[in-house]
């Protein structure tokens, strides 16, 4: 059976290796190769190239293993274990040169739908700062060699609170009537871009709560356990009748309020 401690070094080392990749690039200059399902959902070279960079290394290193990417075909694999990769998370921020952007490989176990797979480990690498938020299951959660634990005391009454917008334009009234209804209780909302990030400021206590509508397995695979394993609670509720799922992170004291005002 894959070790979690070993899968979280190999998603580390390989998180960093896309990371510069993606930093090289970004600094020789990006542009938009296409635009996917809408305006804000788009693809660039380097996504596809650090996701290929991601998937060879992969290949090599754990060639059963299945591979689950934003930017190219899934593979079951054999082994059980699956790789879920987005080689960019935060595109449009890496278009436009904002430096919130970050590289996110998990592997999970059993299945390969969000629902129902077990985190084994993850990485979330920020090339911009740096920065590496790391876990294992059951191994804790960190931020380089700084362990994560999220704050007991923090209450919904004041809490700083990220979110996103899905890429359907459908859902965006949605997005914002679910903003109107947290407003109340928030101190202030960020929109910072990449998911992944924003799951990672709860784990490291940079915000209180993180809810958004939309996101695709990639986003959130290593960021989720990197949340719980800093003592953070995530809540993956199931697709409503646009299909899309909503993602809940926050610390305890204020995850249940932000749940009962995030949903419908
Ligand atoms: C997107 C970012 C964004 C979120 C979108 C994601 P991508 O990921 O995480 O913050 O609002 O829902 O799809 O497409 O840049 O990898």
């Amino acid at each position: 059976d894959a070790d979690p401690r070993e899968l979280e070094n190999i998603a580390i080392d390989l998180a960093r290796e896309a990371g510069q990749l993606a930093r090289e690039r970004r600094s020789a200059g990006v542009s938009i190769a296409a635009t996917k399902s809408a305006l804000a959902d788009i693809v660039t070279e380097a996504d596809r190239e650090v996701e290929a960079l991601i998937r060879s290394r992969l290949r090599e290193l754990r060639p059963t293993d299945g591979f689950l990417g934003e930017e190219s075909d899934a593979d079951p694999g054999s082994s059980g274990t699956t790789w879920v990769v987005d080689p960019i998370d935060g595109t449009v921020n890496y278009a436009y040169g904002i430096p919130f952007y970050a590289v996110s490989i998990a592997a999970v176990q059993g299945t390969s739908d969000p629902q129902t797979w077990t985190a084994l480990a993850g990485a979330v690498y920020v090339p911009s700062l740096d920065e590496m938020f790391h876990a294992a299951q059951g191994a804790g959660a960190w931020l380089g060699d700084r362990r994560l634990h999220v704050e007991a005391e923090v209450s919904a009454a004041g809490a700083l609170l990220a979110t996103g917008f899905g890429y359907d334009p459908a859902t965006h009234a949605g997005d914002l009537g679910r903003v109107a209804r947290v407003m109340p209780i928030a101190r202030d909302i960020r929109r910072m871009g990449a998911a992944s990030i924003d799951l990672c400021s709860v784990a490291a206590g940079r915000v209180d709560g993180y809810f958004e509508r939309g996101l695709k397995p990639w986003d959130h695979a290593a960021a989720a356990l990197i949340v719980t394993e800093a003592g953070g609670r995530f809540a993956l509720l199931p697709a409503d009748d646009t299909g899309r799922v909503l993602v809940i992170a926050a610390v305890p004291g204020v995850f249940d309020r932000l749940l009962t005002l995030a949903q419908p």
